[in-house]
């Protein structure tokens, strides 16, 4: 949530903080704001709303930049999405400017202290205080002042500050929030997230907690922020490239990446399954066969659609390495009594390694012991170097909100898992361990063949539902994280009410909604639940339920129920979550196109909730 970059160098630095944030506008889109040095002064300009309008207010002085800046795109906490609460803040002399992710908890308390000294403050945002205490603590030396100033500050951030009396000087540290530096050969640079860097540079320093950057033209060093001391920093270079974080010619990053899947998911299993014997080989996952012997029960913890994918897993885990599967959503998670120890492996999901709650939980995990493995999109992301062990999902660079390759990459990561962790505990044979494994990679190749007939399929369908204001997503079995996920994909994008349930629940209550305003989607493969699910549906039906089936091609009895039946080809029944969720993306994604919604930025939202 919010996005940070800066750059020192010796190019026009506008233009690069620009495309920094355009790269980042995904982590926040109420405000944003950039500052630059020139002439011994700081030149600050903000905008309320998306970047466009920040472009427009700065585009006529982008000759006339020197080579150090920062630049911020909001996701507002503290104080209304305005102009004046925009980064980046400055100090009562404007000489100092501060641009920051995350929270200061105790800023009430500091501002309050500070207004007490005599500073004046101009807007409602926590950060604002960090500028007004590093100014406090300022005596001719920026780094230092830095450091004083966040040896006071509780809660999280990563921040850039610039001082006007250092023209070449850029300050940057970090604390539960991310934070990447990049080295080029002519300058360095800090973002929130590795897209912002990759036009310039793929060579990136992971910052950790309580680090900070000082980066000079030419020169750059990482200290602790506690005492000063310099540390020695590996780079990583990263393989992804420029080219993956753009459009590439679709209307909007979602549907480009809906269209990824296939490929997306294929890499996540590349070199993962030994052709021929189907052994399925995990490098990353930080565990012994004795260790996964030793394994008693297994914590899944995840927010949003990560969450989902954890419920799919729940079902795989469960039914083919027979251990006992808890999933959590983790912002309760992390604040329950845990009853996790060493024998329970914790497994993280999530697309960013970023997301606040599901860190915070893995980190309580850990202090009781447990190990933590993490299945993460973000190479180099927290939870990948605080976890035991990884694996690493293979989507590439996903900027929609809506997540979607992330998710299916997820699935097959997960798939992996249970195959590897039924490997060496002998709970799958060897022969259904092949087959399975190949349906994994063969499921990617019917999306492949599905998705431009399903497309035109969805886009003909919505039109008789796209004006509903509510929505019911049904589903059992494997089946029924997907109607949430659906229910969340809609709303989410095309801002309609939509609820998912298991089929199973809606005589339960749900069933009261039914009448001809509440369209219902149903997942109703040929699979072992099949006959249940039709059976639900014939009771929306008796109500004058209006309804969307997802099943089987060939199963004529779907069509005597609806006339809007979307037919996908019979995979392995356990995969059937990987194939079923591209048509709910569909529906959310043309729905959404159809109303006129901001598909890639929807309101409130932001992409990485790297707060809690
Ligand atoms: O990066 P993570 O996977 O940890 O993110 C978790 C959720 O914030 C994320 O899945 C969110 O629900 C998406 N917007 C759903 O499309």
């Amino acid at each position: 949530m919010c996005g940070i970059v800066g750059y020192v160098g010796s190019r026009r630095v506008v233009p690069i903080l620009l495309e920094g944030l355009r790269r980042l506008e995904y982590r926040g889109y109420d405000s944003a704001g950039l500052v630059y040095q020139f002439d011994n002064q700081l030149v600050r300009y903000r905008a309320k709303g998306k970047l466009a309008n920040l472009e427009a207010v700065v585009d006529e002085h982008v000759g006339v930049a020197s080579g150090v800046g920062l630049g911020h795109t909001r996701w507002a906490t503290h104080g209304a999405p305005t102009e004046n609460n925009a980064h980046p803040h400055t100090d009562c002399t404007g000489e100092l400017v501060v641009v920051h992710n995350g929270i200061i908890e105790n800023y009430s308390s500091l501002k309050n202290e500070l207004t007490a000294k005599g500073h004046v403050f101009t807007s409602e945002t926590d950060t604002e205080v960090l500028a007004h205490l590093i100014e406090d603590c300022l005596q001719g030396d920026l780094v230092a002042a830095v450091r004083a100033a966040l040896a006071r500050v509780e809660g999280s951030y990563a921040i850039g500050v610039l001082w006007a009396k250092e023209p070449e000087l850029l300050v940057a540290a970090r604390n539960h929030s991310p934070l990447v530096m990049g080295v080029a050969s002519d300058a360095c640079y800090i973002a929130s997230d590795i897209p912002a860097l990759l036009p310039y540079t793929r060579e990136v320093i992971f910052l950790d907690d309580c680090e900070m950057a000082v980066l000079r033209k030419g020169t750059y060093s990482i200290l602790k922020v506690d005492d000063g001391c310099p540390l020695e920093k590996t780079i990583s270079v990263i393989d992804w490239n420029a080219s993956m974080a753009e459009k590439a010619g679709y209307r909007h990053f979602m549907l480009k990446e809906i269209f990824e899947q296939p490929q997306a998911i294929l890499n996540t299993v590349s070199g993962r399954i030994v052709p021929d014997t189907g052994v399925v080989d995990l490098p990353e996952i930080g565990l012994d066969p004795a260790a996964v012997n030793n394994i008693e029960r297994i914590a899944l913890v995840a927010c949003g659609t990560s969450w989902h994918a954890a419920l799919i897993a729940k079902y795989w885990i469960e039914k083919w390495v027979g251990i006992p599967v808890e999933v959590d959503i983790a912002s309760e998670f992390r604040y329950r009594r845990l009853l996790v120890n060493e024998r329970v492996l914790t497994i993280a999901i999530s697309q960013s390694g970023e997301t606040a709650d599901t860190l915070a939980g893995i980190r309580r995990a850990a202090q009781l012991g447990s190990k933590v493995v993490t299945v993460c999109n973000v190479v180099g992301s927290t939870m990948t170097r605080e976890a035991d062990g990884i694996i690493y999902t293979h989507a590439g660079p996903e900027i929609g909100v809506a997540s979607t390759k992330a998710f299916t990459c997820q699935l097959a990561a997960l798939f992996l898992l249970t195959l590897y962790l039924g490997q060496v505990r002998k709970t799958i044979d060897p022969v259904t361990q092949r087959k399975l494994g190949a349906a994994l990679i063969d499921v990617a190749g019917v999306i492949e063949t599905e998705l431009p007939r399903l497309q035109a399929e969805v886009k003909t369908l919505i039109e008789r539902y796209y004006e509903s204001k509510d929505f019911l997503f049904v589903g059992r079995g494997l089946n029924y994280p997907i109607a949430l996920e659906g229910a969340l994909k809609l709303k989410e994008i095309s801002y309609i009410h939509a609820e998912g349930y298991a089929a199973g629940e809606l005589k339960h209550g749900p069933i009261a909604l039914i009448d001809r305003d509440m369209p219902v989607v149903a997942l109703a493969p040929r699979d072992s639940v099949y006959l249940k699910v039709v059976s639900n549906v014939e009771e929306i039906k008796a109500r004058q339920g209006r309804l969307v089936l997802i099943g089987t091609s060939g199963d004529e009895h779907l069509s005597t129920l609806t006339e809007d039946v979307l037919y996908l080809p019979e995979v392995c029944e356990d995969l059937n979550p990987l194939l079923y969720t591209i048509p709910a993306q569909l529906i959310a994604y043309e729905i959404a196109n159809r109303r006129g919604c901001d598909v890639d930025q929807p309101r409130n939202l932001a992409k990485s909730v790297t707060v809690e």
